[in-house]
């Protein structure tokens, strides 16, 4: 499973990189809006820092306007993705983006329908919103599944790409339902490599060698 981080903060975008297994970048107009700076130089950055795929909205909700900047966006850089809601005239952008050879990134998706209907159109990703389906009591994990059945059912090859994740317990729950992709709030990154075990147990060895080390400076380890 892929992992992408979901900011435009280019201190946590690097800080994500640095660790070695970042395979993307999803930004959305929300996270856009914290940064400053021109939206093509925000992009073009996050591009430089990271080779893989970078996702990068429209904010028109009309097809010419979508098609204008879906090309715009895509003209910012090689790796670029440009994202597009799950909307009647977005459908009809997805369908354009496919022909044109615009890789997409299909967002704001809270159905089954709107998922297949994404992947007919041609669609390189679809983003379900797991956490904003749980935020009202339904459960965005269930969403997931059925996507991957009807996906796999036909043979689509758009990737699922998990977003609106909030803790680790969602990461886990993405690989087992088969997401290809997740998109993480960089503190859910950090989060997943911390157990409280592994502290007390890597405080426990070193404390440890300290003491084996004290010994043998003092002659008292036995050959
Ligand atoms: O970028 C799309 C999605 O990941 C947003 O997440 O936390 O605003 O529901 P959230």
């Amino acid at each position: 499973m892929k992992i992408f981080v979901d900011t435009a903060d280019m201190d946590a975008i690097r800080e994500a990189n640095a660790m070695g297994i970042l395979d993307g970048v999803t930004t959305n107009p929300s996270h856009i809006s914290k940064e400053s700076g021109a939206f093509d130089d925000i992009i073009r950055q996050i591009c430089d820092e990271v080779p893989g795929p970078v996702s990068a909205e429209v904010v028109a909700t009309d097809f010419d306007g979508m098609m204008a900047e879906a090309r715009h966006n895509a003209g910012i850089a090689d790796n670029v993705v440009v994202k597009i809601p799950i909307i009647p005239e977005g459908l009809k952008a997805i369908k354009a983006c496919a022909d044109e050879g615009i890789k997409t990134n299909v967002t704001l998706c809270f159905s089954p329908n709107q998922a297949y209907l994404a992947a007919k159109a041609g669609a390189t990703y679809i983003s379900p919103f797991i956490g904003r389906l749980d935020d009202i009591a339904h459960d965005g994990m269930d969403l997931i599944q059925t996507i991957r059945q009807i996906y796999d059912n036909y043979g689509y090859e758009t990737e699922i790409l998990g977003a609106s994740l909030r803790s680790p317990k969602h990461v886990v729950e993405c690989a087992l339902a088969g997401c290809d992709v997740v998109t993480l709030p960089p503190d859910v990154l950090q989060k997943m490599l911390a157990h409280p075990l592994t502290d007390i147990g890597l405080e426990r060895f070193l404390t440890d060698w300290k003491a084996w080390e004290a010994k043998q400076a003092d002659g008292k380890v036995l050959a």
